[in-house]
């Protein structure tokens, strides 16, 4: 490590797997639900369980920004972070209202929260991914508004590189937008328009300049290839990102009461957001074969390779099936959604933390070659059953979703299936979804478990 601040980086990385391992958990459980409706119920309804899920990934990969950020950030300006003392106390502020907030949604019901945390003052919760109690969102402000200032100050302060500089505006962006989580309209048409401004342009937009950034740094780190090389694909990896991604909100605005040029609009645009993700593919792939070092810790360049790799399937590949408005007619909100959902997520921003793990948590324990070859082995072990895990979700989904568009979408209105008597009859597909859940966790379990394994001696 070549700034001792880049150690607060450390208790960021951790929580975040911990919260991982409780989100893939609560992704068990909501499983289990679709194949025996009953399963753990009164006590951890589906909708309760959904919602832990779902705001564990959201915090989870928060942590693992933050993370990333503080560790890459000292290095790039070469300078020590602003204020390292802040960044542990804003670490604790965040985990503990985090645990709070989820033990809020396991203990109380839904609405007793609201009452309890005054959400009448300043109506914002009850909208998928933001169901946060009002005071949990401000707190976040608060918490994401010292960590940018204290990033800021670092990048202003030392030298600026495209990286970072990248990666400020997409932190400063994502604070940005997630303002418009405090606006609550009455008119669900109206919400619904404002909700994608956070949802969307987070991961279609801000996040993917994070991404992009977090994985710049790991490629020259492994590869050693030229700045300047590295620069270059960043800029139009970004270009092409903005380009598409801010008008492709309109992939949203097809049937929810908007005018009809968003049919168009959101159709031409987001056709064109695969792209960027495609670049990514082509980028780290050059960036090896023009390494000009063999570092020896190759499980992060195959991380790095595998983000890529993965949100091109997840997000371009499952996001372009259904981002045509006379395709979206009819998969709209079906398990094709949860498909596209579930690897897009996983591939853009649950890999994208394991790459910048994977690089920085040997150096930060002292093994500045990386871990040892046996430890690479097992977490490359993890890597796949986690990467053949959620590729078999998905397609599970996939099955699931065309069934679904059959049974109760295609037919015409008096022959169609009503919605739960079409997911009685796609029970069969829940039970392999499942099974590559397991999948998924062991993966997770074997990854790990690689933090354990003992690093030789390494002689003088
Ligand atoms: C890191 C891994 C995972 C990620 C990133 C992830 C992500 C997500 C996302 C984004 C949603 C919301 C989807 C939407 O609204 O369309 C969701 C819902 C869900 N997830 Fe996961 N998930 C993961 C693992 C799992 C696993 C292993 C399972 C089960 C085997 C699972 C089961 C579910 C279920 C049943 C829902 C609710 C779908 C519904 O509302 O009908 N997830 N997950
Ligand atoms: C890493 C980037 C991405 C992530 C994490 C992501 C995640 C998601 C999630 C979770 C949803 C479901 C939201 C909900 O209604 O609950 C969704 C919807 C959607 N996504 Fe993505 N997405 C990404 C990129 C893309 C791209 C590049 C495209 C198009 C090429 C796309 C097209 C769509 C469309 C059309 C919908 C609406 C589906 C519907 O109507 O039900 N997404 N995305
Ligand atoms: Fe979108």
């Amino acid at each position: 490590m070549k700034y001792n601040s880049q150690m607060v980086a450390k208790p960021y990385f951790i929580f975040a797997l911990v919260l991982l391992a409780g989100e893939i958990l609560f992704g068990l459980i909501l499983g289990l639900q679709y194949i025996n409706g009953d399963f753990l119920f009164p006590l951890i309804p589906f909708n309760v369980a959904r919602m832990v899920h779902i705001n564990l990934l959201i915090v989870l990969i928060l942590f693992a920004f933050m993370g990333a950020a503080y560790y890459l950030v000292p290095e790039e300006s070469e300078r020590e972070l602003w204020s390292p003392k802040l960044a542990i106390i804003t670490f604790w502020v965040f985990a503990a209202a985090g645990v709070a907030t989820i033990l809020g949604y396991l203990l109380v019901p839904y609405a007793t929260l609201a009452e309890i945390t005054y959400n009448n003052l300043l109506p914002t919760m009850g909208r998928e991914f933001l169901e946060q109690p009002t005071i949990t969102k401000i707190g976040i402000v608060i918490v994401v508004l010292s960590f940018i200032l204290n990033i800021a100050m670092t990048v202003l302060k030392g030298r600026r590189t495209v990286i970072t500089v990248v990666l400020l505006t997409g932190l400063v962006g994502m604070a940005f937008f997630f303002l418009f989580a405090f606006y609550l309209p009455e008119n669900l048409a109206v919400d619904k328009f404002f909700w994608w401004f956070v949802i969307h342009l987070w991961v279609e937009g801000v996040w993917e300049l994070i991404m992009g950034a977090i994985l710049s740094f790991v490629l020259i780190k492994v590869t050693g290839v030229d700045r300047e090389h590295i620069d270059k694909w960043l800029y139009l990896i970004i270009a092409m990102t903005l380009v598409s991604g801010i008008l492709g909100t309109g992939h949203h605005f097809f049937f929810i009461g908007t005018p009809d040029y968003w049919l168009w609009i959101g159709s031409i645009a987001s056709s064109v957001e695969p792209l960027p993700f495609f670049l990514m593919i082509l980028y780290a792939f050059s960036m090896e074969k023009k390494r000009r070092i063999d570092h020896e810790n190759k499980i992060a360049l195959t991380w790095a390779k595998g983000t890529a790799v993965i949100a091109f399937l997840g997000a371009g590949v499952w996001g372009f099936i259904h981002t045509l408005a006379p395709v979206n007619y009819y998969t709209h909100g079906t398990q094709l959604t949860a498909a596209h959902g579930h690897l897009a997520f996983f591939g853009a921003y649950i890999m994208i933390m394991f790459t910048i793990i994977s690089y920085a948590m040997p150096i930060i324990r002292g093994r500045l070659k990386g871990n040892s070859q046996k430890s690479q082995n097992i977490e490359r072990i993890g890597f796949w059953l986690m990467v053949i895990g959620m590729l078999g979700v998905t397609l599970a989904l996939t099955v699931a979703g065309t069934w679904q568009i059959i049974l109760q979408r295609w037919p015409d209105s008096g022959e169609a299936l009503s919605f739960m008597a079409t997911q009685a009859e796609i029970i069969p597909v829940y039970v392999f979804r499942l099974g590559f859940g397991l999948i998924t966790f062991a993966g997770l379990v074997t990854y790990l478990y690689s933090f354990f394994v003992k690093q030789p001696v390494l002689s003088k």
